[in-house]
């Protein structure tokens, strides 16, 4: 079926022009000059008025994850869902592996979780949770034939998913020889087990602490550290996610400005949430918030320097970490002590309105936000063509965005499975008014019209970026 989507005006990572673009099926076939398309055929899609941009890539997300003594509360069901509703059309979700267990059986279990449920196109990154002589050789298979091409280590939590400096070592070293991304949790865990252990015993139990327990310096020096072992690793590839501060950020903008190998993301949290005005909120209420890295203090830069660095390429690619838990027996697993909360907030719903403020605001182009939305996080991982943009033979996820309509954020209109919202009332300039998937019509004016098991798995290639 061939669908026209006439009169809008194309955004992409070069910038805003008036175009049709015609869809043959799943693929992009043509964009014609306004009205040069053909004449019938086709069923046309009005866009007058609309931007009409690529598919967001959520290059950050953890589906249903084991983590905090409860799992995430969004399925590949529930959560795909809510991504295609807020213009969202692939997301990369991070299989596991625990200490002790074999990377494949990692792999084949988020395979078995996501298979059948989802309703847009997903890839994987791998979490190695245990580097040892097995899981080296496994990360070489996952790239050359599980379309696996990049690794998340952490440098945080110490008995769960900690990696030492000598496994972070062997896995970058491997990386720079098959090609793979690294990605690394830059935050220095066991100097913050020992603030976390200390503020408890002082009686700081409330859920600003696991903020002021997390300094930005212990932030700043994991990423650091993280540059100077790939940088051993012969310039392996690094990919420092969900950075929050300032001090991090001027590590990162540090070695790209030496030509290194080095990227980084940040989330809308970071961008517009702070540690005083959330995490800080009375009582518990600031559970919401316990993510790591944690929400930064309104009274440093950080959300200034945050934008600018989107706006330089230091930060290239915005995720949400959708990690969602709800209040009722999840974050409250944390009452009376902050260290129990379980981490993460959800947003994958919001993450293009969210950014799309920014453009209102004056802080990004309309071409930044779908190059850190949608075409910079599908080179930086391996989808692109395919995904990302809107040219001739990509694939057909389209979203028609109407910037004169308003977005107000809820839980009582979210569809992401959570019994709140980190967002609650917030009012956005802007809304995403049709969503096309591979050429299917999944989402029209507020209705959905998608279903789950429609989304495939994209195997994903080399990063573009890799020099
Ligand atoms: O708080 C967070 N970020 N939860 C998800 C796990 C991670 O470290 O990305
Ligand atoms: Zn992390
Ligand atoms: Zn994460």
């Amino acid at each position: 079926m061939s669908i026209l989507i006439k009169g809008g005006t194309v955004v992409g990572p070069s910038g805003a022009y008036p175009a049709d673009v015609l869809v043959d099926g799943e693929t992009i076939a043509a964009i014609f000059a306004p009205g040069q398309g053909p004449a019938d055929g086709p069923e046309v899609i009005d866009a007058t008025g609309k931007y009409v941009i690529p598919g967001g890539v959520d290059a950050h997300t953890h589906m249903q994850l084991p983590f905090g003594g409860t799992a995430a509360s969004d399925t590949f069901d529930t959560g795909t869902r809510a991504a295609a509703i807020g213009g969202t059309t692939t997301i990369i979700d991070f299989a596991v592996q625990r200490y002790g267990e074999v990377v494949q059986d990692g792999l084949a279990a988020w395979h078995a979780k996501a298979d059948g449920n989802c309703h847009i196109d997903y890839g994987f990154h791998m979490i190695l949770g245990g580097v040892d002589d097995d899981a080296l050789k496994a990360m070489d298979q996952l790239v050359s034939t599980e379309g696996i091409t990049s690794f998340k280590l952490f440098m945080a939590y110490p008995g769960v998913f900690y990696s030492d400096d000598g496994q972070i070592l062997r896995a970058m070293q491997k990386a720079r020889d098959n090609g793979a991304m690294i990605m690394m949790h830059a935050e220095n865990g066991p100097a913050i087990d020992v603030l976390v252990k200390q503020a408890l015993e002082r009686g700081e139990t409330d859920p600003i602490h696991h903020g002021l327990t997390r300094p930005q310096e212990l932030e700043a020096e994991a990423t650091s550290r993280a540059i100077w072992l790939a940088g051993v690793a012969a310039d392996c590839p690094l990919y420092i996610v969900h950075l929050s501060a300032s001090k991090a950020l001027e590590q990162v903008k540090a070695a790209r400005d030496l030509g290194r190998n080095v990227f980084a993301e940040t989330c809308p949290q970071y961008l517009y949430l702070t540690l005083e005005d959330q995490l800080g909120a009375p009582g518990f209420e600031g559970a919401k918030w316990v993510c790591s890295t944690p929400l930064r203090s309104k009274h440093e830069s950080h959300r200034a320097d945050l934008w600018q660095g989107l706006r330089t390429n230091d930060l290239s690619v915005v995720s949400t970490d959708h990690c969602p838990f709800c209040m009722k027996d999840q974050k409250e697993l944390g009452r009376g002590d902050f260290s129990k909360i379980p981490n993460g907030i959800g947003s994958v719903e919001h993450r293009v309105d969210l950014l799309y403020q920014g453009v209102v605001d004056g802080k990004l182009s309309l071409a930044r936000w779908v190059e850190t939305i949608a075409t910079t996080p599908a080179r930086m991982f391996g989808m692109y063509p395919r995904k990302g943009i809107i040219a001739p033979g990509s694939d057909a996820d389209i979203v028609l965005y109407d910037p004169n309509a308003r977005t107000r954020i809820s839980v009582e209109t979210h569809h992401m499975n959570m019994d709140h919202s980190a967002w609650e009332g917030w009012e956005i300039d802007g809304k995403v008014d049709t969503v096309l998937s591979r050429g299917e019509v999944i989402s029209r004016g507020g209705e959905y019209t998608g279903r789950a098991g429609r989304g495939k798995y994209v195997p994903r290639a080399l990063s573009d970026y890799l020099l």
